[in-house]
């Protein structure tokens, strides 16, 4: 594979340390706030998915971002527990205080931060950033430095800084792309010049401002870096930061390096993420969205079905995930009748020509047909008599808060064409009067039992109605229907069932 030859010349780390941010930049996504109760639980799940570093949070921010780092602290976890801290003094006593492993501290460095928002000169920013780095150690505190805005600072005053905080003793240094300016080749080559200038692990964070953080992340893994600093479902500041399930699967699958991530974990932590903060990922959100294992079109189930790996780069189960089969105007023959055996379910060509017919039709209205819809359109088409002496020719309603509901039925009996108009407490009722009347000569039937479900939810799901008929000489049978109108399904799922009756007399 053309892949395998480039990754030949590159020289890769065996092992990537992953740094979460999920509680502290994640949480500064635009309407998520995370309380610290919440904190706790994510991050107790952050350890078990085996994350390097789990940032909690900004302790000098307020009183219970303390106590949340102090809690998780005090968990024993695994991973080690980090609080953010600007290059100032207050600031660094609130992490200290907050009891954590680790101090991630940062200062503006690019002409914009200086000049505009500190007001500061490079040498006094590069003074404070020195200083904050010896009373972290001097605290015995592993302490990770950030040039914040990184990539849009002059590379010379860069090499500057974090050599300074280098000779300072700083653990880590941080390349943060804060605004998401960086392309994967210019990235590359910072990463590769700040290698030949310091000596120490270096990692990156990118953010996503223009989708390209995960790239970012990879090309700064491919120069050297040996840390990454990611989100859970990418959340962060604006567009958001490097997400974590995506980059860790890349390096684990397209590059062969490993972290220490439980990949298993991955879209149920996601998942945890998404309802702690109210932030749902779209269906096709790489890894962890619904459909990043989902197949719909005929050909592309046929060669799943045959052998997974035609139409997907990785096992779902590796990240937690399932495949999932959706039926749709491209689903091929072969796909609907693998499901029908999945569930057990039998049928002659006819009924399956029948039910064939249905999805592509519902297909072609811009609907997909889930399992449950599948499985509830197939138990209809079963059940359905082989003869009806009762046809459906049309019918018609009208309904609303101002008139009385009135339903029109044309039938077909024995081939007799029959209308009836009739009112009713609702269309339902008025349509069940109006057949009930049409078909008073053959069959004087009632209505014993009427139960509708709306299948997947939503208002224009697919509606399942189920009845049971009666006549007068106490024959009885079951009618069922799944379409998407109501009514309608009402209205078959009630021939159904006097057909039935009909063909047992
Ligand atoms: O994006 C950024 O620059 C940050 C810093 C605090 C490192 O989040
Ligand atoms: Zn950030």
């Amino acid at each position: 594979m053309y892949i395998e030859n480039v990754k030949k010349e590159m020289k890769l780390p065996e092992k990537v340390r992953i740094f979460d941010t999920t509680l502290r930049d994640g949480e500064q996504t635009p309407g998520v706030a995370i309380t610290p109760d919440e904190k706790i639980r994510i991050a107790k799940r952050l350890d078990r998915l085996g994350v390097d570093v789990i940032e909690v949070g900004f302790p000098a921010a307020s009183l219970g971002e303390r106590k949340a780092a102090q809690e998780i602290k005090s968990l024993g976890l695994n991973a080690q527990v980090c609080g953010l801290a600007r290059v100032l003094q207050e600031d660094l006593d609130a992490a200290i205080d907050s009891d954590v492993d680790y101090i991630h501290t940062f200062i503006g460095t690019s002409p914009l931060h200086r000049e505009y928002k500190l007001h500061m000169s490079r040498e006094e920013i590069l003074i404070k950033s020195v200083d904050a780095v010896e009373y972290i150690k001097d605290h015995g505190i592993i302490a990770e430095f950030s040039a914040e805005d990184a990539t849009r600072t002059e590379f010379e005053y860069l090499k500057e800084i974090y050599s300074a905080v280098e000779d300072a003793g700083v653990d880590v240094i941080n390349v943060p792309d804060t605004v998401g300016v960086m392309v994967p080749a210019a990235m590359r080559k910072l990463i590769e010049d700040l290698k030949n200038a310091v000596n120490i692990p270096i990692s990156v964070h990118c953010h996503d401002d223009f989708g390209l953080a995960v790239a970012n992340s990879l090309v700064a893994v491919e120069a050297g870096a040996q840390q990454v600093h990611a989100t859970i479902n990418g959340l962060g500041e604006r567009a958001g930061n490097t997400s974590l399930e995506e980059v860790v699967m890349a390096l684990m699958v397209n590059y062969g390096v490993k972290t220490n991530i439980n990949t298993e974990l991955l879209v149920g932590t996601s998942g945890l993420v998404s309802r702690i903060t109210g932030v749902k990922m779209p269906p096709n959100k790489a890894i962890v969205g619904d459909n990043a294992f989902a197949h719909e079109a005929g050909i592309h189930v046929h060669g799943v079905l045959q052998k997974a790996e035609t139409y997907e780069p990785l096992k779902p189960e590796m990240v937690g995930h399932s495949r999932r089969i959706v039926m749709g105007k491209h689903t091929g023959a072969r796909a609907i009748r693998s499901k029908l055996d999945d569930y057990g379910i039998e049928m002659d060509e006819d009924q399956f020509c029948s039910l064939y017919d249905q999805v592509k039709k519902l297909g072609d209205k811009g609907k997909t047909v889930t399992d449950a819809d599948l499985h509830a359109l197939a138990e209809t088409v079963i059940g359905k008599p082989k003869e009806e002496k009762v046809k459906l020719e049309g019918f018609t309603v009208m309904t609303g808060d101002n008139v009385l509901p009135t339903a029109t039925v044309k039938l077909n009996i024995e081939g007799k064409i029959k209308t009836a108009a009739k009112t009713g407490v609702g269309p339902v009722d008025a349509a069940i009067n109006a057949i009930q009347s049409l078909v008073m000569k053959i069959a004087e039937i009632e209505l014993r039992e009427y139960h509708i479900d709306a299948i997947t939810g939503g208002t224009n799901a697919l509606a399942e109605v189920f009845v049971i008929v009666a006549d007068k000489e106490g024959n009885s049978a079951t009618g069922r229907s799944t379409v998407e109108d109501v009514v309608m399904a009402s209205v078959e799922a009630v021939l159904d069932a006097i057909n039935k009756i009909l063909m047992e007399r």
